[in-house]
């Protein structure tokens, strides 16, 4: 099939350079030069893992290729699909700026077209927009009828960052939402032929309404898990990861066939920490719960995990600070800034709070992380130590905070701790390291379980 991806950002590359693999002829649109040059010279401009090999690979072969065109792209290609940011509005909200300009010039395209065009909307937008605000900008501008004219549907996407790649190419699940039987039928096809997962049919606004709910259920299982830990860390002497790893091993959680049990990957977000973060979480939670609110549901459920959340990645300075008694003066490491390994991404980083907080104490600050020190820079400039590693950022503190499950952090012993720094201090706010083990040899404390 020939297709357009309208937005070669994360979720637009990603799904660009996939579909292409599959055999597909894909178009990236993208209106930024800079960013449509370096995709074309076979470099992603984010990190993630195995996308420049497999970028270089479809370039070579033709099946991808790159325009700044809409109209040509539109004309060129059966579906578009949008790919653009959708992020939070200053009210709460979500930001529609960028669907709303892209559902227009697709409409204009569609004008002019005259076989059937479908569009697909991939961007995480709340029920009700892509009949609203897209169909509609699309009907005005084409004057064309979504259902007749065009075809409309909403694909939600499930890609983590980190292994957006594979999710893509092995989904476990493909969502197609649809008001029409005919862009139905092309879309089964088109999904069907390329991945083996089941898909599952449904009206558009069910398919908005999934993504909300899938990760609002994800972020529901952090914040439950750091609720406990709170209770357990106030009630003492409760270690509030020996709780949720027993609760997991409950079998309607964790499965026991007549071989090893199967621990199912909600497991890992059953885990206390110091808070979510990441590009969708945080504010996909933000306009679901606004949505809650204006349909009459009152202090519910999202709202308090976002709460919860809160107080949990701006609670790791007081626990620092009740740690050392005061921070003025003290050296403070950060062990990780990236919201969560193998991402060079610090947008709601449970880190940067960390260390707003600390420095807030008085706390001098030196943070290290494999690959996201550069993206703090623009915010700290001068304010902390950029330490090349974890030992340059241990050397002479007071304390270290271990924030981001690296497994170069994982792996470091109490002697690393104990060799570097003034005093050998942990906060494991990540549950990285063997409680019995490091207790023995340095002073050790972790979310859910303070000396
Ligand atoms: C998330 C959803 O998982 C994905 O399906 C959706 O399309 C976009 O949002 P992402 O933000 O990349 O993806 O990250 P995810 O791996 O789910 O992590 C989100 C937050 O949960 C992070 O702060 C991370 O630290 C935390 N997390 C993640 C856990 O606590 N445990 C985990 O096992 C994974």
């Amino acid at each position: 099939m020939r297709i357009s991806i309208i937005g070669t950002g994360y979720v637009g590359l990603t799904t660009a350079v996939g579909l292409a693999s599959k055999g597909h002829g894909v178009v990236g649109v993208e209106k930024r030069q800079e960013q449509l040059d370096a995709i074309a010279s076979g470099k992603s401009p984010f990190y993630e893992k195995g996308l420049d090999e497999l970028l270089q690979k479809v370039l070579k072969d033709g099946s991808f290729t790159l325009s700044s065109d809409i109209g040509k792209a539109v004309m060129g290609t059966d579906v578009s699909f949008i790919c653009v940011g959708t992020p939070q509005g200053s009210d709460g909200w979500v930001d529609l700026a960028a669907i709303r300009a892209v559902s227009e010039s697709l409409g204009d395209a569609i004008k002019g077209k005259a076989g059937r065009h479908i569009v697909v909307v991939k961007s995480t937008v709340l029920p009700g927009t892509t009949l609203d605000v897209v169909g509609k900008a699309i009907e005005e501008r084409s004057g064309k009828k979504a259902g007749e004219g065009f075809g409309l549907a909403m694909v939600p996407e499930f890609l983590r960052e980190g292994s957006a790649l594979a999710d893509f190419l092995e989904p476990d699940r493909v969502v197609v939402g649809v008001e029409d039987d005919e862009t139905g039928k092309v879309l089964f096809a088109l999904f069907s032929e390329s991945f083996g997962a089941p898909i599952v049919m449904a009206n558009t606004k069910t398919a908005e309404m999934v993504k909300y709910t899938n990760n609002a259920f994800l972020a529901l299982c952090i914040s439950f898990s750091n609720e406990i830990a709170q209770v357990c860390e106030k009630t003492g002497q409760v270690d509030a990861y020996q709780v949720m790893d027993a609760v997991v091993k409950d079998g309607r959680i964790t499965t026991y066939g007549t071989g090893q049990p199967s621990v199912p990957g909600i497991a890992s977000y059953l885990v206390p920490g110091c808070g979510f973060g990441g590009s969708c979480f945080p504010k996909d939670l933000s306009a679901l719960s606004h949505l809650a609110k204006k349909v009459g549901i009152q202090q519910g459920l999202v709202e308090r995990t976002l709460e919860i959340n809160h107080l949990q990645m701006e609670g790791v300075a007081d626990r620092a600070e009740r740690i050392l008694g005061s921070l003025k003066g003290k050296q403070v490491a950060v062990l990780g800034v990236a919201f969560k390994p193998d991402t060079d991404d610090v947008r709601g980083s449970p880190a940067i709070t960390i260390i707003e907080g600390l420095q807030k104490r008085g706390a001098l600050v030196s943070a290290c992380d494999p690959r996201a020190l550069g993206s703090i820079e623009g915010q700290f400039k001068g304010s902390i130590i950029y330490a090349k590693s974890a030992q340059d950022a241990l050397k002479g503190a007071d304390l270290a905070i271990a924030v981001t499950r690296w497994k170069e952090f994982a792996s470091l012993a109490p002697e690393d701790f104990i060799g570097a720094m003034k005093s050998a201090r942990v906060l494991d706010c990540r549950g990285m390291y063997d409680r019995q083990a490091f207790s023995k040899k340095l002073e050790y404390h972790r979310i859910g379980y303070i000396q």
